[in-house]
């Protein structure tokens, strides 16, 4: 009988549950091709002291910088490499519980076993940071590569800022109601980079969805379930938009005075 740190600690299986049950979800959509896309969440909460003394099972791995509001805290993490439907089925060998150490610039691994976080932790720890900073609740960060989204960030006139979000918004009320701050752009820039990291952390201050142009969406929520459920909403929406372009015609699109009405109705943030 193998022995999981996810063992007789409830609230923490509980956290990973919902993470598999997402990266289940990402494989059927068809966003999560091989190793694509990746989930962390701020599990912190949910890490006991024998959790918090135990010793890890990697070495001390640089983040690359210093993330000041991260001391201490721990994130489950997709493992780099690590394909979304393996996770969704064996989570402790797709994924990792990691500990960020006490000089806020890097962290070491406490799990089942050493699985490297996704490579884009660079980006992923930069959000929790910028949360945590400003007295967030949201705990979840969400990156995955939807098709209609992805392929719609390949025409320049949807790069504009706040086209998209009015496009999509348009289509079915629900997007306008569940994706209330919209959706932001960020102009192509390498995988992994630090500099992705930087112009998400920015778009952030406006918007909790985030494209990376012709490559995917990263989306913060206060768990995992809403993270997701916002970037289906988004992709629904461009579904509709397609479909009606495929029957050969531009959707009319709900005007801005009925677009209006909602926001008032259910009082929305923008
Ligand atoms: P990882 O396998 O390192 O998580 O990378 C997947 C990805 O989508 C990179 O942007
Ligand atoms: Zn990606």
């Amino acid at each position: 009988m193998t022995h999981s740190i996810l063992d007789n600690r409830p609230a923490l299986a509980r956290e990973v549950a919902d993470v598999s049950e997402v990266a289940g979800y990402l494989w059927q959509k068809g966003w999560a091709e091989r190793n694509g896309g990746n989930i962390t969440v701020n599990v912190t909460d949910s890490i006991d002291e024998e959790i918090r003394t135990m010793l890890p099972v990697s070495e001390k791995i640089p983040i690359g910088r210093e993330l000041p509001y991260l001391k201490g805290t721990y994130f489950f993490c997709k493992g780099t490499n690590k394909r979304m439907r393996d996770l969704a089925r064996w989570p402790m060998e797709n994924g990792s519980v990691i500990r960020i150490l006490d000089d806020c610039a890097s962290y070491e691994i406490i799990a089942d076993k050493p699985v490297k976080p996704t490579s884009e932790l660079a980006s992923h720890l930069s959000m929790h940071n910028y949360l945590i900073g400003k007295g967030s609740s949201y705990k979840a960060a969400l990156h995955t590569h939807p098709i209609d989204l992805i392929a719609m960030t390949h025409h320049p006139a949807f790069l504009e800022k706040d086209k998209l979000t009015y496009l999509l918004w348009s289509m079915i009320p629900e997007t306008r109601a569940f994706c209330p701050r919209g959706l932001g752009i960020i102009p192509y820039a390498m995988p992994s980079s630090f500099e992705l990291a930087d112009a998400t952390l920015k778009e952030l201050e406006e918007y909790d969805v985030v494209m990376w142009e012709k490559h995917g969406v990263t989306a913060v929520g206060e768990n995992i379930m809403e993270a997701f459920d916002m970037v289906d909403t988004l992709s629904k929406a461009a579904q509709i938009y397609l479909t009606a372009k495929s029957m050969g015609f531009e959707p009319e699109g709900t005007t801005i005075e009925q677009m209006e009405e909602l926001k008032l109705a259910f009082n929305l943030p923008k």
